[in-house]
């Protein structure tokens, strides 16, 4: 009876795949080491390459499967999954895929500290300090850094094998059309045990722009159509949780498509005709166990500001139905302590057309792994709005009326600034702008 059920825990724990290069840590966790020193940023890119992240740390286990799988791989520190936004208060630490603040936490004493250091965090692998983690300047010092990536399923014929999907791009596919409308691209998809592809989560965005990195392909057809205007549904049936819709396009169609151009901030959608010929990718369910849940990349929809509140998962620019002139109704979001991307910031009383008097400070943040955009949509002011990076730099002013613009921060902070005492004397609106990890 006894031996049953122990085979039975044994083949149960055993059950998780990882990508090639990868590996499982825990039975839950697939983790891969990277010896060379990187900054935190350059580190970040690196695994969102592979579809993945910093590693988070979430229970007392993990901290030691990782802190002995670094051991091992020779490096005494690596930068971890997380960023603090405050010193001497973790409840201000987010982890990098999405799941919120800290629930586990091993900070040596005096940390987070992040005056003079920076919100990055490293753990030490040195025997004294083994498993302890540490605040880090994240632009200044080089270290080794533990990636992680979902689990997935095993199979042998799939060439690019991700979070149980195998991701098949139109010019790796033995088919003469690589690039097609939407209905013939979907067939070759079916074809092929697929649909056109559907995309979730910011992870997965990074992973199909690793894809087609050095393809040439400058555009890419998704799997989604419109059945009401600006509204879309995934061909696959999965559901519409995650919009990564660029706030300043202006085209209009029925189909959305993914930007791969050398824009810094590329992987935007922008709405196009279904029948214009794309390139395409389609994607294939793998069978097999299912994947562990918790594992999976978390969306970066929806994130909650330090304010406690949730923000909505659809794209704030789709999201315009704000309430006309209610005088004391305010979603302008300013002075707020923190506040986390994605969703949108106006100025004081917008879209009242009367701009009430007061001098606002925006502090935005995004995770760790990416840098922050700012999409000013509506633009209409008499006194500079100021966009600061997180040392105080200006990156960019503006003034008076100007056509929707984007502003994209160095680092995962920007510090936003408007005054708006003469905006209602002189004819100004105020201005929105939505907030974007890119
Ligand atoms: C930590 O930050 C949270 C949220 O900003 C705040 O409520 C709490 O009082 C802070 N704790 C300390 C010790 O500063
Ligand atoms: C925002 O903070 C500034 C500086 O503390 C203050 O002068 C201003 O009145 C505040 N604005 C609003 C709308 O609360």
């Amino acid at each position: 009876m006894r031996s049953v059920l122990l085979f039975a825990l044994v083949s149960y724990a055993a059950c998780i795949t990882c990508p090639t290069g990868f590996t499982a840590v825990n039975d839950q966790k697939c983790l891969r080491v990277f010896a060379n020193k990187l900054k935190h940023l350059e580190a970040e890119t690196d695994c969102s390459y592979l579809g993945g992240t910093l590693v988070t740390i979430k229970t007392a286990i993990d901290n030691r499967g990782v802190a002995t799988l670094a051991a091992n791989a020779g490096a005494s520190q690596v930068w971890i999954g997380m960023f603090c936004y405050a010193t001497g208060n973790s409840t201000t630490c987010y982890h990098d895929d999405n799941s919120g603040t800290l629930t586990y936490k091993s900070f040596a004493a005096g940390n987070p500290q992040i005056d003079g250091n920076g919100g990055c965090v490293y753990m030490s692998t040195a025997s004294k300090t083994s498993g302890q983690w540490f605040s880090a300047p994240c632009q200044v010092i080089g270290m080794p850094f533990v990636c992680e990536v979902p689990p997935t399923i095993s199979d042998p014929i799939c060439k690019r094998n991700y979070n149980g999907y195998c991701y098949m791009p139109s010019h790796e596919l033995k088919t003469d059309t690589v690039n097609t409308d939407f209905q013939t691209a979907q067939g070759i998809c079916q074809s092929f045990g697929g649909n056109l592809a559907s995309i979730h989560s910011k992870p997965e965005i990074d992973y199909v722009k690793a894809i087609y990195r050095s393809s040439g392909v400058t555009r890419l057809r998704l799997g989604a159509q419109a059945f009401l205007p600006d509204t879309f549904d995934w061909v696959d049936g999965s559901n519409f949780d995650f919009d990564y819709t660029d706030p300043l396009a202006t085209s209009s169609g029925d189909c959305l498509l993914m930007d791969l151009s050398s824009r810094v901030d590329n992987g935007l959608w922008s709405e196009v005709s279904c029948s214009d010929n794309e390139y395409f990718l389609c994607k294939r369910k793998l069978e097999g166990p299912t994947v562990a849940s918790t594992s999976a990349p978390v969306s970066t929809v929806a994130a909650t500001n330090a304010m406690g509140s949730t923000i909505a998962a659809v794209n704030p620019k789709f999201q315009r139905a704000l309430p006309h002139r209610q005088e004391l109704l305010d979603f302008s979001n300013c002075n707020t302590t923190l506040y986390m991307a994605p969703g949108v910031i106006t100025s004081f009383g917008y879209p009242n057309t009367k701009p009430p008097v007061t001098y606002c400070t925006w502090n935005l943040a995004t995770l760790g792994p990416y840098r922050i955009g700012v999409y000013f949509t509506d633009f209409s002011v008499y006194n500079p709005v100021y966009v600061y990076d997180e040392n105080g730099n200006l990156i960019r002013s503006g003034a008076y009326n100007l056509n929707p613009f984007s502003v994209l921060g160095t680092s995962n902070i920007v510090t936003v600034t408007h005054d708006s005492r003469y905006d209602a004397a002189y004819d100004y609106h105020g201005f929105s702008a939505t907030i974007l990890p890119f």
